[in-house]
């Protein structure tokens, strides 16, 4: 559209947020419903080619089936002077690209992309594969809630529709977060949403990406072939288990990575819970939070634990969790005493401490009553002989 103009069907045009490779996006106003939305309208030289506009159609049709709270939603779709648009959520809080550059908490990073794995793990049950997972589709809402955009790329699952699309030989993608597969061309599943997320998570705890190189030729060349460096070799202070959890996800084969975006989305959660220092705080010190609420916070963090402890010991043929016996007791008991490891300590020497005094006090009183007993048999004896 040229600067002129201010609107675009009935939405007025504020301002340009964004331009990825087909299409720019805007800021607009939403003049019959009264509110913000982000429209992202095909750049006209390539809304000309039948192919862009099916594409676009696509996207318009895969997102509005998909309803959750981490998934952008679609509000409507048209064409404008030939150009086709998507309206959409208008997310102010930018994308998750602007947050990296640099090594970030695993917790963090997990935080973020937790949420998104339990939207793919909803779009893969939906048939949904969505093949261009990468920083700058993860946008955020004004209170920091991740939200995965972009779902243009997806293509739905049933054979007919795979066979059609793949006969259009369309290369989609962005290299560095392309799977393996996707860099030979071949068929795509669902395992390949989990490695681009595996190389998602590989950034944003590093700090870089594990495959970079001057042409997307090479860069696919080394995503097909390259080990990519271990976490911790270059962050050597990365716990074990986080490095795990990432080569898991970013294996050349599909059959080596994690089996289902659910088993990876509860490996990223063992990360992020349980939530001590904010889980007792909310207990010691809110007390806005009724009984049913802190109760209902406890038994989050419990299943949090059960997941990293289910992900711990889970089959590596099948990526099924088997469930430790011990589990339970352990995190009950944990639960029970706090999540944080030096309360807990303080907790059991304080006990025990009292313990010990109450004991010594039982003792003592018994001690004295026995006395003071005899005592008074004496006396008592002592005046029945006078
Ligand atoms: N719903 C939205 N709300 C707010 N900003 C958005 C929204 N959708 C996209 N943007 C912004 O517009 C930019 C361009 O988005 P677009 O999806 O067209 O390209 P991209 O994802 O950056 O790259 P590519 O085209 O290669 O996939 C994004 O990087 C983001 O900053
Ligand atoms: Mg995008």
């Amino acid at each position: 559209m040229n600067a002129m103009e201010k609107y675009i069907g009935r939405y007025e045009i504020i301002q340009q947020i964004g331009e990825g490779g087909m299409a720019t996006v805007y800021r607009a106003r939403d003049t019959r419903l009264e509110r913000e939305v982000a429209i992202k309208v095909i750049r006209s030289d390539q809304a000309l080619s039948e192919k862009f506009l099916l594409r676009f159609e696509r996207e318009a049709k895969a997102l509005a089936k998909l309803n959750h709270p981490n998934i952008v939603r679609i509000y409507d779709y048209g064409e404008h002077e030939g150009r086709p648009y998507l309206v959409m959520d208008y997310l102010s809080g930018g994308t998750l690209r602007q947050k990296m550059g640099h090594p970030m908490p695993y917790t963090q990073a997990a935080g973020w992309l937790a949420p998104i794995a339990r939207a793919l793990e909803y779009a893969h049950r939906m048939g949904i594969v969505h093949r261009d997972i990468k920083p700058s589709n993860v946008l955020l809402s004004d209170d920091g809630r991740p939200m995965l955009g972009d779902f243009g790329v997806a293509k739905l699952l049933e054979s007919e529709e795979l066979i059609k699309l793949t006969k259009t030989g369309m290369g989609i993608g962005t290299p560095e977060y392309m799977s393996p597969e996707q860099c030979y061309g071949e068929n795509i599943d669902h395992r390949s949403d989990i490695y681009s997320l595996g190389i998602v998570l590989y950034e944003c705890v590093v700090g870089c990406k594990p495959f970079s190189a001057d042409s997307p030729m090479e860069v696919m060349v080394k995503q097909a072939s390259e080990p990519p460096v271990p976490p911790r070799t270059l962050l050597p202070e990365l716990p074990q288990h986080v490095e795990e959890i990432i080569l898991r996800a970013i294996q050349k084969r599909a059959e080596q990575r994690f089996q289902n975006m659910g088993v990876f989305a509860a490996a990223l959660e063992s990360l992020i819970l349980p939530l001590p220092e904010d889980l007792n705080e909310v207990t010691l010190t809110d007390r806005d939070l009724s009984e049913e609420e802190i109760e209902q916070l406890k038994a989050e963090s419990r299943a949090g634990e059960a997941s990293h402890e289910a992900f711990e010991t889970m089959d590596d043929e099948q990526g099924v969790a088997l469930e430790k016996p011990t589990a339970s007791f352990v995190t009950g008991l944990r639960s029970a005493l706090g999540q944080d490891k030096s309360r807990r300590i303080l907790l059991i020497v304080g006990s025990i401490w009292a313990l010990i005094m109450l004991a010594m006090l039982i003792i003592g009183g018994t001690v004295l009553i026995t006395w003071g007993v005899v005592e008074l048999a004496h006396y008592l004896r002592a005046g029945s002989v006078w």
